[in-house]
């Protein structure tokens, strides 16, 4: 792996630019994680980072109220050249005469792809592409995932028992992983636009799904349940706080029951599993969701599991051992020793009472 970074300088300030930018993580949605930093003779005057869908870009939130000329502006993705809800970064760079622009990597969205750098470069500034472009593209992995591949990124996450249970013989789920580890497990929804579950465990648990952490205080999380027959009752708690966390039902075309209950009820394709998960996932792309994070039960992380519909996996493993063929499995299907799921990347994390395995695709 080859970074392009001309100057040893150009580490240093591109690596505040992309952990400024990490500070929008869990807002931006299905914008990018970005931050900027503007350096004028080897020190910084001046940063910004972008907060939260719709506001502004973080080139204008480091730029606007400079005087100085002649800077360097570190970003690292590249600047917007179109009107979108704020006016094109291009622009405003060259008003304020920046020198040199050094970014990560291009911009995906096929609106920008390229076009904002062949318009610094029209204007005579300087652009140096491919500063750090590994570690931008693993903290914008959402981001990326969405504009690449037309599809939200997915994460599935489980609190497991060593022997991969999700339950024990009796379908009970809650003690498996001790508080530590959930308190941790629940805070990580601040991280997705989206959590999606099976409508046995909405039944079964009658969970709320909601953000319960104060460090995500005013986060917008949709909450979605596959519900093939229709069958959820209204009185159920995961119906209530729709303002900050609104609720997306999906259902079979053949069910029987075709009333909404909700304002997006999506009516989809069934297969032997239960919805094709892909028809599900594409609706989401459509409705700007960039990241997805499957919580459960056992048949539905099985699909997407099945169906390779995964970008990462995050399993928070208990030093228990719970047995019995009839608690839920993580992956009740399995794959062949010869095709299995393996890890491109993984890391470890390890606690009192277990670890979190989390392994990328
Ligand atoms: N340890 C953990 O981390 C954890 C997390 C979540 C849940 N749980 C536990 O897991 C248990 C529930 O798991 P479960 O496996 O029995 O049920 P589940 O995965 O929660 O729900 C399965 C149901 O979802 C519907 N569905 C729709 N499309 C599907 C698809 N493509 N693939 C799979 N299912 C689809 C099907 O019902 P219809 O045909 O009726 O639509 C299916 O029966 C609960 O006891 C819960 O407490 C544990």
């Amino acid at each position: 792996m080859v970074d392009m970074c001309k100057k040893a300088e150009d580490l240093k300030f591109m690596k505040i630019a992309i952990k400024l930018g990490q500070k929008g993580e869990g807002f931006t949605e299905p914008n990018p994680l970005v931050g900027a930093v503007v350096v004028k003779n080897g020190k910084i005057i001046s940063y910004g980072f972008h907060k939260s869908f719709g506001q502004k870009h973080a080139e204008r939130m480091a730029l606007s109220h400079i005087t100085e000329k002649n800077t360097t502006l570190y970003v690292p993705l590249e600047p917007c050249s179109h009107y979108g809800k704020t006016p094109p970064c291009t622009d405003l760079i060259i008003k304020k005469s920046v020198k040199r622009v050094v970014i990560s990597i291009k911009d995906p969205n096929p609106v920008v792809g390229g076009k904002g750098i062949e318009k610094l470069k029209k204007n005579s500034i300087e652009v140096d592409l491919g500063c750090l472009k590994y570690l931008y593209s693993e903290v914008n992995r959402h981001y990326l995932e969405y504009m690449k591949e037309k599809k939200p990124y997915v994460t599935i996450k489980a609190g497991v028992s060593i022997d991969s249970k999700l339950t024990d013989k009796y379908k009970n789920s809650k003690w498996i992983t001790g508080k530590e580890l959930r308190e941790y497990s629940h805070s990580l929804r601040g991280e997705f636009s989206a959590i999606l579950v099976g409508v046995k465990t909405i039944i079964e648990d009658n969970p709320l799904l909601n953000i319960r952490e104060k460090a995500w205080l005013g986060k917008r999380l949709y909450r979605i349940v596959l519900d093939s027959n229709n069958i959820m009752p209204q009185d159920l708690k995961i119906f209530k706080h729709q303002e900050n966390f609104p609720l997306i039902i999906f259902s079979s075309k053949n069910a029987d029951n075709k009333n909404k209950k909700v304002k997006d009820h999506f009516f989809v394709k069934p297969n032997k599993d239960g919805l094709d998960v892909r028809e599900v996932l594409h609706i989401l792309y459509k409705k700007g969701i960039a990241s997805v994070m499957v919580e459960g039960g056992g048949n539905v992380i099985n699909s997407f599991l099945k169906e390779r519909l995964y970008n990462e996996i995050i399993l928070f493993c208990a030093d228990k051992l719970i047995g019995a063929k009839e608690s839920v499995e993580l992956f009740s299907s399995g794959m062949s020793i010869l095709n299995p799921i393996i890890f491109r990347k993984r890391e470890i994390l390890e606690f009192n009472s277990g670890y979190i395995l989390r392994g990328f695709k």
